[in-house]
């Protein structure tokens, strides 16, 4: 991801502490600079009002330069946001870190912004995530095959009538069951079993999804450096990854990833054949990668990095909704009640409380680099993007707008009963938007349903939602997770 966001993770993670010092510290440090930069913003501004025809983009004021708005931002990110949008208009830009960053709030704008701008970049950001994923440091080519040869396959089979007839589901649900057959067989022995609800979750998304992606040779016993992977992922981003001492657990659990990934396609690769019930996206995906000529350890990052995509966001939001029916008895028992006697693609009050899910459950919002400099039209008006600066699409201020949503921050799991309501839109726009919206919306309400359908899961403890932690604008859903679930046969 963005420099910002590596930066501000790694500055979080390790100074939580010591925050107001050295945030004076640096505040201290960059006077010198603070004097150069207000010269030059003046300096800046009457120069550019020689060309009235391009504004600006409407910056966010702060009198600490370098640091700008960032700790506001980082402490939460909701209200500053909107509050932004409130004083500065849809399109904003601020200093964090030392680096620009514009912030796009309105649906529909990073989808224009592409449009007019073919120097906006994902792939930057891209090389870097792929490379703290997979630990392979020469991941451009891994990139570049995914984004220009594997990606039309994946638009493709996962589309709407390719996601039906893909198989995925099937697959997805049979793990699934077997899983909760399993489950069910242990509680009958033991009585009721107490765990976290993000374990829970975790773990039988992951065996359903890896099932449904790779099929039942998948070695699911890899299932412990998955979760070491998943609660580690900020380190991995930070600078910090490669230190010697640093990070070991988590470098140890994605090699650990990597290699059961070889292991499972390592007979294919070298002689051919079939991998039992793969899915046609992976299957596909690995003949492009060898006529690509890849290695076989980026083979293995690549699927890595398909299978977090996979999984990720749909573990949050499952994690999110989850977490609302546990702490609400209301939506609870109605969704219950629901899920025992309606199919989960034929249950009107899943779908919504699914929708409610992805209107207020919190992902990473997509970013992209301004490569070059460039003149862009927003809302009539043509503004100046300069080169370097960082965009985010942040839909926040959109899905909690009273405007749109009444009462925004109360979770109403009926509320798009409401046919003329605008769907959320989590899954963003443009080049990019996401080519597995359908399935994951599937994932999601077939987990609940079935897990209502055979087990009562109560709270050991409070009610409460927890606390979202985050790393600069990265929620961290599962890592946030202060929730222990009981659970037990449906009586
Ligand atoms: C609730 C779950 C999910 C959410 C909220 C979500 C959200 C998103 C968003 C916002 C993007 C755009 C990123 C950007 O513009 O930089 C994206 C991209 C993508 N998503 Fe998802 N996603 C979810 C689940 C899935 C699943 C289950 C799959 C596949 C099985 C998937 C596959 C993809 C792919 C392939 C892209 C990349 C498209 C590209 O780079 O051109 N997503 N997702
Ligand atoms: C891959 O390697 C083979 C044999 O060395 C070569 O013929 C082919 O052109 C290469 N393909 C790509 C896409 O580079
Ligand atoms: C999850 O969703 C965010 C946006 O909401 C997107 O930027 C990101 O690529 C997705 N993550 C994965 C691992 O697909
Ligand atoms: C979880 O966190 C929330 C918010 O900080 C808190 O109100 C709640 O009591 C915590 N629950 C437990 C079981 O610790």
């Amino acid at each position: 991801m963005a420099t910002l966001l590596r930066d501000t993770v790694s500055f979080s993670k390790q100074f939580n502490d010591a925050f107001p010092t050295i945030v004076f510290s640096a505040a201290l440090c960059t006077f010198p600079a603070a004097i150069s930069y207000l010269f030059l913003a003046y300096y800046g501004n009457a120069h550019k009002s020689e060309k009235p025809s391009t504004l600006p983009v409407p910056a966010v004021e702060s009198w600490i330069p370098w640091i700008g708005k960032s700790v506001q931002l980082m402490r939460d990110p909701l209200t500053f946001i909107v509050e932004s949008r409130r004083k500065y208009g849809p399109l904003f830009e601020m200093t964090t870190w030392g680096s620009k960053l514009i912030v796009a709030t309105d649906p529909g704008m990073l989808m224009s912004l592409e449009h007019q701008c073919k120097d906006l970049n994902p792939s930057t950001s891209r090389v870097d995530a792929f490379r703290a994923l997979t630990g392979i440091h020469n991941s451009e080519r891994m990139t570049e095959v995914m984004g220009t040869r594997i990606m039309p396959v994946s638009s493709k089979i996962l589309s709407p009538s390719g996601t039906l007839k893909s198989g995925l589901m099937e697959t997805f649900n049979e793990r699934l069951m077997y899983n909760f057959d399993v489950l069910t067989a242990e509680l009958k022995a033991n009585g009721p079993k107490t765990m976290r609800l993000s374990d829970f979750i975790s773990y039988h998304l992951f065996c359903a999804s890896t099932n449904s992606l790779f099929g039942p040779t998948f070695p699911f016993d890899s299932y412990p450096h998955y979760a070491v992977i998943s609660s580690s992922i900020q380190i991995l981003h930070s600078p910090m990854a490669n230190w010697p001492f640093v990070a070991r657990k988590a470098r140890r659990a994605r090699q650990g990833m990597i290699d059961a990934l070889i292991k499972y396609t390592e007979d294919w690769w070298h002689n051919g054949g079939q991998i039992e019930g793969v899915s046609q996206l992976v299957g596909q995906s690995l003949i492009i990668m060898k006529e690509e000529n890849l290695s076989i350890e980026e083979a293995a990052g690549s699927l890595l990095i398909s299978l977090w995509g996979a999984l990720f966001n749909v573990s949050a939001m499952t994690y999110w909704l989850t977490a609302q029916l546990l702490v609400d008895e209301k939506i609870y028992t109605n969704l219950r009640e629901e899920a025992v006697d309606k199919h989960y693609m034929e249950a009107p009050l899943l779908e919504s409380a699914a929708l409610e899910t992805l209107r207020t459950g919190s992902v990473p919002p997509p970013t992209r680099s301004v490569d070059a400099d460039a003149e862009i039209v927003v809302d009539g008006k043509r503004y100046f993007f300069e080169k370097g600066s960082r965009i985010i699409s942040e839909m926040s201020g959109y899905h909690y707008n009273p405007d749109v949503y009444a009462d925004p921050h109360s979770f109403k799991s009926e509320r798009f009963f409401d046919e003329s309501l605008p769907r959320p839109k989590p899954f963003g726009e443009g080049h990019h938007f996401c080519r597995g919206m359908h399935l994951a919306k599937l994932e999601i309400k077939s987990f609940i349903s079935h897990t209502l359908k055979h087990f009562s899961l109560k709270v050991v403890g409070s009610k409460e939602l927890p606390k979202l932690k985050r790393a600069g604008l990265i929620p961290d859903v599962l890592g946030s997770d202060n929730i222990t679930l009981e659970i037990s046969l449906r009586d």
